[in-house]
C-alpha cells in the first residue's frame, strides 16, 4: 500500500519526510519521491525507483532546504514502475501525493484540455483538476474540496503551494491520513509509525475531512467546509506494533483488510444496478471476447487453488466455454496442447513465481493470448503476458497468501462474467454474481468480526493435533484444498485437502484419534451429500469441525455457521475462517507465522 508523510514547520523538511517514508518502507513500494517548497516558495520534486535508498542518492546531488513539503512511497497501482510515474505529482500551482484509486480519472483528464500530462497516474489529473479550480483568488483549501466533490474512488491526500507558502491542505475517503501536532510543528502521515518519535498527540481524519495544516496546528473542515472541532488523540504502541496496524502479526492483519482491499479489486469494474461486470486490463475487443471458448488458468499453489475456484463459476457463468486449471510446474514439462480459441489467465500475486512464467512463456510459444491475474504492478508476469488485470489487494508481506487468494478470484470471476455476456450468458445469473460482488466486502468483514474469537478458540481446540483432513465438494472443494494448505504451511500440521466425495475411494483409512476433519458444507442442491462424507467420518470416529452456512441440524464436534444473503460466493466467506483458523493454530503452536521455515514469499526458483 503507498505511504504519504508530510512536514510543515521549523526543521528541515527532507530528512523528516525521508526518515517518515523509510518507517513506511515495510508496506511495499517500487517507488519514492519528495517535495519541498524552499524559502524563496519555490518548490522542488525529487523521485526514484526502487527503494528509499535511490531516493536518498538522487537528494544528495539536489539537497531540499525547505521548511515544507510532502513524501510518498508509490504501490504501482495505474501505470507502471517508473519516475515519471512516482509522486509527488505537479500541475500549475499544485504538488501533491496521493493514495487511492480514482475511478473516474479518464473523464476527469478528458475535460482537463488546457493540461499536459507527463504521467499514466490518476494522481496527476487529480492535481491538474486542484490547480484549475484553484484561482480567482479562492484559497487552496477551497478548491481541493471543490475538486474532490468530482471523484469517485478513494483518496488520502497531502497538497501544497507555492501560492500558500506554510501551508499544507489534506483530506482523506477509504485511505487513511493522521496529523501529527508538535511543537511548532506538523505533520502528516498515512501511517502512525512515521509520526513515533516526533509527537503521539494526533488526528486521525475521518472519511469525507480535509484539514488545513501549519507549524501552528490543524483546522478540520468537511468537503462543504464547514468547521469540524476535531479532538486530538494519542498515538498508542510502538513501532513494530504500529507497522502491522496494531496486529500481532501482518497475517491477521491481511486476513482482516480483505475487505478494504476487496473494495479497491472491485472498483469501477461491477456495474449492480445493470448487473454487469467489465475489466478494462485485458483490452480484449468483442470479437475476441466472443472467440474465446477455452480457458487454461495457470497459478501455483494459492493461485493454484485461486484458478480451481473461478473455474467452477467460469462454468456457471459461460455456457459454451470449456476451462483447465493446471499446477505451472507440471504444465511446463508436459507436451500440451491447447485450442486456437483459447486464453491462458497466468495467476500469481507476485508475479515472480518462477513456475509460472515458464508456462507463461510456454503459452505464448504456442501462439495463445494470455492475460495475468497479478497483485504486483509492474512485476515481470505482468509484464510479459498480453493483457491482464491487477487484482489491487495492496503489498502482501504474510508469506501465507490470504487477501491474495480473494482478490484473484474475484478478478478471473469479473472476467467471466464479463465475457458471458458475449456467450449468451444467464444475464439473471450475471446480475446475481455482480449483486453479490458488491456486498462481499461487508460480508467479509462481518464474517471475519463475529466469528474471530470463536475460531481462536477452536484453534486452541485442535492445534495440538499433528494430521488433518480438509473436505469440500463443488465450489467447496477449492476451499478444502486452500484450508489444508494454509493450515500446513504456518502450523506444520500434515494436513490434505479432498473431494469429499472422493473419502471412500482412500482416505476415509486414514480416520483414527491422531487426525482431526474441516468440512465445508454449504446450503446448496449437494447439501445431503456433503453431510453423507461427514456421516462416514463420524461412524470411524473422526473429530470434525463444520463451516457453514446452512441452518439445518447438523451432528459434529464443532460447527461455525455464517449467517449470509451471500450464497454463490460463500466459499469465498467461509475460506475466510480457516485463514483465522490457520493463524490461530499456527499462533498457538509458536510458529513465526509471518515467516515460516522452509518458505519464501517469492518463489522465483525452480
Ligand atoms: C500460499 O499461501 C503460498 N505462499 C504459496 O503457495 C503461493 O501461493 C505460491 O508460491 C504462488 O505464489 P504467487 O501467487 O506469488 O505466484
Amino acid at each position: 500500500m503507498c505511504g504519504i508523510v508530510g512536514y510543515v514547520g521549523g526543521k528541515k523538511a527532507q530528512d523528516i519526510l525521508v526518515g517518515g517514508l523509510r518507517r513506511l518502507e515495510y508496506r511495499g513500494y517500487d517507488s519514492a519521491g519528495i517535495a519541498t517548497l524552499d524559502d524563496k516558495n519555490e518548490a522542488h520534486i525529487t523521485r526514484s525507483v526502487g527503494k528509499i535508498a535511490e531516493l536518498s542518492k538522487a537528494l544528495e546531488s539536489e539537497p531540499q532546504t525547505g521548511h515544507l513539503g510532502i513524501g510518498h512511497t508509490r504501490w504501482a497501482t495505474h501505470g507502471g514502475v517508473t519516475e515519471t510515474n512516482a509522486h509527488p505529482h505537479h500541475a500549475g500551482n499544485i504538488y501533491m501525493v496521493h493514495n487511492g484509486i480514482i475511478e473516474n480519472y479518464k473523464e476527469l483528464k478528458a475535460e482537463l484540455k488546457d493540461y499536459k500530462f507527463a504521467s499514466d497516474t490518476d494522481t496527476e489529473v487529480l492535481a491538474a483538476l486542484i490547480d484549475s479550480n484553484y484561482k480567482d483568488g479562492i484559497s487552496l483549501k477551497d478548491a481541493v474540496a471543490k475538486s474532490l466533490k468530482r471523484i469517485r474512488g478513494t483518496y488520502g491526500i497531502a497538497v501544497f503551494s507555492p501560492k500558500e507558502p506554510g501551508t499544507l491542505v489534506v483530506a482523506r475517503l477509504g485511505s487513511p491520513l493522521i496529523i501529527g501536532l508538535g511543537q511548532g510543528e506538523t505533520l502528516i502521515a498515512s501511517d502512525a509509525s512515521a509520526l513515533l518519535g516526533y509527537t503521539r498527540e494526533a488526528i486521525y481524519l475521518n472519511d469525507g475531512e480535509l484539514a488545513v495544516c501549519t507549524d501552528k496546528g490543524a483546522e478540520v473542515f468537511t468537503l462543504s467546509l464547514k468547521h469540524l472541532d476535531s479532538k486530538p488523540e494519542t498515538i498508542e504502541g510502538d513501532l513494530a506494533q504500529i507497522q502491522k496496524g496494531g496486529y500481532d502479526h501482518f497475517l491477521l492483519k491481511e486476513i482482516m483488510e480483505q475487505a478494504t482491499t476487496l473494495h479497491n479489486t472491485l472498483s469501477g469494474r461491477i456495474d449492480p444496478k445493470a448487473g454487469k461486470m467489465h475489466l478494462g486490463g485485458p483490452n480484449l475487443t468483442e470479437k475476441e471476447m466472443r472467440d474465446i471458448h477455452h480457458v487454461v488458468i495457470v497459478g501455483c499453489g494459492t493461485a493454484y487453488y485461486a484458478g480451481l475456484l473461478a473455474s467452477y463459476y467460469m462454468e456457471q457463468l459461460v455456457p459454451d466455454l470449456t476451462t483447465e486449471v493446471v499446477i505451472a510446474s507440471e504444465y511446463r514439462y508436459r507436451s500440451f496442447h491447447l485450442p486456437k480459441d483459447s486464453v491462458a489467465l497466468v495467476v500469481s500475486q507476485s508475479g515472480e513465481t518462477a513456475d509460472t512464467l515458464a508456462c507463461l512463456r510456454e503459452i505464448k510459444k504456442r501462439g495463445i493470448k494470455t492475460l495475468g491475474i497479478v497483485n504486483v504492478v509492474g512485476s515481470t508476469i505482468a509484464r510479459e503476458v498480453d493483457g491482464g488485470t491487477y487484482v489491487h489487494a495492496g503489498p502482501e508481506i504474510s508469506v501465507a497468501s490470504t487477501k491474495a487468494f480473494t482478490a484473484q478470484v474475484v478478478a478471473m470471476l469479473m472476467f467471466a462474467g464479463m465475457i458471458a455476456e458475449y456467450h449468451g450468458g444467464d444475464p439473471k445469473l450475471i446480475a446475481e454474481f455482480t449483486r453479490e460482488l458488491e456486498i462481499l466486502p461487508a460480508e467479509i468483514e462481518k464474517t471475519l468480526n463475529d466469528n474471530r474469537e470463536t475460531m481462536e478458540k477452536l484453534a486452541k481446540k485442535y492445534s495440538k493435533f499433528d494430521h488433518a483432513l480438509y473436505l469440500g465438494r463443488d465450489t467447496a472443494f477449492p476451499i478444502a484444498l486452500e484450508g489444508a494448505l494454509k493450515l500446513k504451511e504456518i502450523s506444520y500440521i500434515h494436513a490434505e485437502g479432498y473431494a469429499s466425495g472422493e473419502l471412500k475411494h482412500g482416505p476415509i483409512a486414514l480416520i483414527d484419534d491422531r487426525f482431526f476433519e474441516v468440512f465445508t458444507i454449504l446450503d446448496n442442491w449437494l447439501f445431503d451429500k456433503s453431510c453423507g462424507g461427514l456421516h462416514e467420518v463420524r461412524a470411524r470416529g473422526g473429530k470434525t469441525i463444520v463451516l457453514t452456512n446452512s441452518k439445518a441440524d447438523i451432528e459434529a464436534d464443532d460447527i461455525v455457521r455464517i449467517d449470509s444473503p451471500i450464497k454463490l460466493l460463500m466459499p469465498i466467506l467461509l475460506n475466510t475462517l480457516q485463514q483465522l483458523f490457520a493463524y490461530y493454530v499456527a499462533v498457538d503452536r509458536g510458529n513465526d507465522v509471518d515467516q515460516p521455515r522452509n518458505l519464501a514469499k517469492s518463489v522465483t526458483v525452480e
